[in-house]
């Protein structure tokens, strides 16, 4: 049951910290900063290409970003273009990110890449998929079973694993300050459930003509993920746009009844930029609402900001995550939108 929530989607957001709790469990050594995952730590992956749909394609662009911060060239791709048109695919490990291991789209590209010869590894929540019996090799996220059309713990679930891929595969810089940040994650996430002003956010925003979500690296795969939640669960226009994009054209699309929400944490060139994005949507009279850990000053050029707590940056992403679901929640509940099962939409696309 929905355990005393309105919905099951709302039982998930709280459920997060459970599920990252979960997927670290037993794969995280604190003291020694090492992470095993099994005989996955002896790919070794020369390259990878990542193919997705939907959330779980957010996931990957940020998986992608991880291991290219890790130095191991790395892409992701949509997986019904990928299996129209397949890159070549050299010596890389061809990764299928799939919550429920069923996606056609995604066992397509699959096929098609182990067709051509590529190793290929699936990151999922279902033992015995579709995906896990076709894979040379798993990766299980374990989220626990998601009941809400729109994925939301195994979203954030998802981005824990592939930490502990990039840390359990790669040479990647500072192991030890990104495990104490995932294992910190849990609380993090708790203490913005408790204390989110989300809510409050959704019914000041609930009758703007669209939204939009604007985020840099890391928190370019949030502000897709903010973007296709508002959509699927309150049936209203959203999009989410590189910071850095948005004077390439969107901007055109920006009013005083577009919210934009901007994803700023840390205090480093990269929130400087965002920053100067912000300034440029203001300077159209758009409300903008900051996702943001306060590390910089973007909260004096803002209507709202909605804040997490201070971590490392590869964990932030994590955190905005959690707010703008939130945020997607509360208007589609204020809209009395279907929530559970938004209209058009199935749990597991299992059609191309
Ligand atoms: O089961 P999968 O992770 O392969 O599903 C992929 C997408 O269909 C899925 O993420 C979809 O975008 C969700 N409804 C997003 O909330």
């Amino acid at each position: 049951g929905k355990s005393g929530y309105d919905h099951f989607m709302l039982k998930e957001i709280h459920e997060q910290p459970r599920a990252i709790r979960q997927c670290l469990r037993g794969r995280v050594d604190e003291m020694a900063a090492t992470v095993d995952i099994g005989d996955l730590g002896d790919l070794s992956p020369t390259g990878v290409q990542f193919v997705a749909c939907g959330t779980s394609y957010h996931a990957a662009l940020y998986g992608a970003n991880l291991l290219r911060n890790a130095g191991i060239p790395a892409q992701a791709f949509l997986a019904s273009e990928y299996a129209t048109s397949p890159p070549p695919i050299g010596d890389a490990l061809v990764v299928g990110v799939t919550q429920s291991g069923e996606t056609a789209d995604t066992l397509s590209a699959l096929r098609e890449a182990r067709k051509r010869g590529a190793r290929t590894l699936a990151v999922t929540n279902t033992v015995g998929s579709t995906v896990a019996r076709e894979c040379d090799h798993e990766l299980y996220i374990r989220a626990g079973p998601e009941i809400g059309v729109a994925a939301s713990k195994t979203f954030a679930s998802q981005l824990a694993a592939l930490n502990l891929f990039t840390l359990g595969t790669t040479r990647v810089d500072g192991k030890r300050d990104i495990i104490s940040a995932l294992r910190d994650l849990p609380s993090n996430i708790q203490a913005i459930l408790d204390e989110s002003q989300a809510k409050a956010v959704a019914e000041t925003y609930v009758d703007s003509d669209a939204y939009f979500f604007i985020g840099r690296g890391l928190q370019y795969p949030v502000a897709l993920e903010g973007a296709l939640k508002m959509k699927e669960i309150t049936y209203k226009h959203a999009e989410g746009f590189a910071a850095g994009e948005l004077k390439h054209g969107p901007l055109a699309l920006v009013t005083e009844d577009t919210p934009v929400f901007a994803v700023v944490t840390g205090d480093g060139e990269m929130a400087r930029k965002t920053i100067g994005n912000v300034k440029e949507v203001e300077a159209r009279n758009a409300p903008v609402v900051a996702v943001t850990d306060g590390q910089s000053d973007v909260g004096r050029y803002v209507d709202a900001v909605l804040e997490v707590p201070e971590t490392h940056p590869q964990a932030a992403a994590v955190l905005a995550n959690v707010q703008l679901q939130l945020v997607s929640y509360y208007v589609a509940d204020e809209l009395g939108r279907s929530i559970d099962k938004p209209r058009n939409l199935a749990k597991s696309v299992t059609v191309e």
